[in-house]
């Protein structure tokens, strides 16, 4: 459940009308339901209610600080994948003891700069890792929290390039090896094991890949502990899916926590969950304008002014995202199949192919749904276009979260050496 809906004719984010939001802000922008956030994070919260958790929002989801300092005033920490994301965490009032930081390659200084900062842990995927951080913590007389991230070889059924948890994934340590690592590794002074970490993927929809890589991870944590290791938190990752349209029913929330309650709670270790799409997928939108509409060769193409370098999920995973008119009138007009794509030079800027639509118009105001998660984060300045805003709404209130850069400053980065 989302607070987009619509009010007198209009698409409002929450008490907000988008028109106005285009109005002020011009188009392209993202915009962010505070109410949804907190909507998705406290059903998440209730299904762990007893247990010791907490929730680490993915930050890689969605790191815009505003959205970050909502979560965080909810009671989130943050799972971080860079120093980089660490910066955004603390900037939006994380504390640096609830930031789990994961990623296959952490460099020397990422380490030095979570390890300055104190944070709650590092979740460790390779034998190579785990020794250079020793080195590390040592050489500032300190001790590291660590979680060895498993790759429990569970199909998460889910697209080949969000999959992580198979054993041909780059991701975590096989558990054989990872059993190996913790007994080998007791020596090491500046590594301190408190527990065990694993994500096995993104937007699951069915519970069963869930089920059966934490019930190898809990017969794992046993073994642990029956080797004498102190295994006193558990990371569960992230991975739960959204419905992107009408007809997905991904498990509930609530069905999933009670997943992770029965079979983690046993243990009696805290819990850590890191959801980013969850939290925020469905709490955003991307709104466009159209700039044309044309027939080539019997096809009708909707061109829009937002494009594959603002929302890349359509061309990298063919990903689905619902497109719903800002003026509800449009939606009583007769539906027919469009192609809508953005104004990038290539063939696979395209968000959605032989979709029944409206007959749009230039200048009408559409709506892309789902898009808070893995949409600004991941766009970038192909064909020299600007980021876009980003607008955070609560109730009747907005601001402008990321504000649109200009030329100048997309510009100045760059220098032309005297030599040429
Ligand atoms: N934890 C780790 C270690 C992760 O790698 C990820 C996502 C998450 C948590 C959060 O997963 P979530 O709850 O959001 O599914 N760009 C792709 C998704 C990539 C996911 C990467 N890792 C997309 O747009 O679908």
């Amino acid at each position: 459940m989302d607070y987009f809906n619509y009010k007198d004719g209009e698409l409002h984010a929450e008490e907000v009308a988008i028109s106005e939001l285009a109005t002020h802000v011009g188009t392209p922008f993202y915009c962010y339901s505070s109410q949804t956030l907190a909507r998705h994070y406290r059903v998440l919260a209730n299904s762990l209610e007893g247990c010791d958790f907490r929730i680490c929002f993915a930050v890689k989801s969605n790191s815009n600080i505003a959205v970050l300092a909502s979560l965080g005033r909810l009671g989130a920490g943050a799972d971080v994948v860079s120093a980089g994301e660490i910066r955004r965490a603390l900037a939006a009032g994380i504390s640096a003891d609830s930031i789990v930081f994961s990623g296959v390659g952490k460099t020397r200084d990422e380490m030095a700069f979570a390890l300055d900062h104190g944070i709650f842990q590092f979740n460790v995927e390779s034998q190579a890792e785990l020794h250079i951080l020793n080195e590390i913590a040592l050489s500032k007389s300190q001790i590291a929290p660590v979680a060895i991230r498993i790759n429990p070889d569970v199909d998460a059924i889910t697209h080949a390039k969000i999959s992580t948890g198979k054993k041909d994934d780059k991701f975590g340590v096989p558990i054989q090896q990872a059993l190996e690592l913790y007994a080998q590794s007791q020596q090491l002074q500046g590594i301190r094991f408190q527990g065990i970490s694993m994500h096995i993927g993104s937007q699951l929809t069915q519970l069963a890949p869930f089920r059966q890589a934490y019930s190898h991870a809990a017969e794992f944590v046993k073994t642990l502990r029956a080797g004498g290791h102190i295994i006193s938190v558990i990371d569960a990752g992230g991975g739960l899916g959204i419905p992107y349209c009408e007809e997905s029913e991904p498990p509930l929330p609530h069905d999933y926590g009670a997943v992770v309650k029965e079979i983690f709670a046993p243990l009696g270790a805290k819990i850590i969950l890191e959801p980013g799409r969850l939290i925020v997928g469905n709490a955003g939108i991307l709104v466009s304008r159209v700039i044309y509409s044309k027939y080539s060769h019997e096809r009708r193409f909707i061109i829009v002014d937002a494009a594959m370098n603002d929302l890349m999920r359509p061309s990298l995973y063919d990903a689905y995202h619902a497109i719903v008119p800002v003026s509800e009138a449009h939606n009583a007009t007769p539906l027919t199949p469009a192609d809508v794509v953005g104004p990038v030079c290539e063939s696979s800027d395209i968000f959605a192919k032989d979709r029944l639509l409206p007959d749009f118009k230039p200048d009408d105001l559409i709506a892309f749904r789902s898009a808070g998660a893995y949409g600004a984060v991941m766009s970038g300045t192909y064909n020299t276009r600007l980021l876009i805003p980003e607008v955070l709404v609560n109730g009747a209130q907005w601001s402008v979260v990321r504000a649109r850069p200009t030329y100048e400053e997309l510009l100045k980065c760059e220098s032309i050496p005297g030599w040429v």
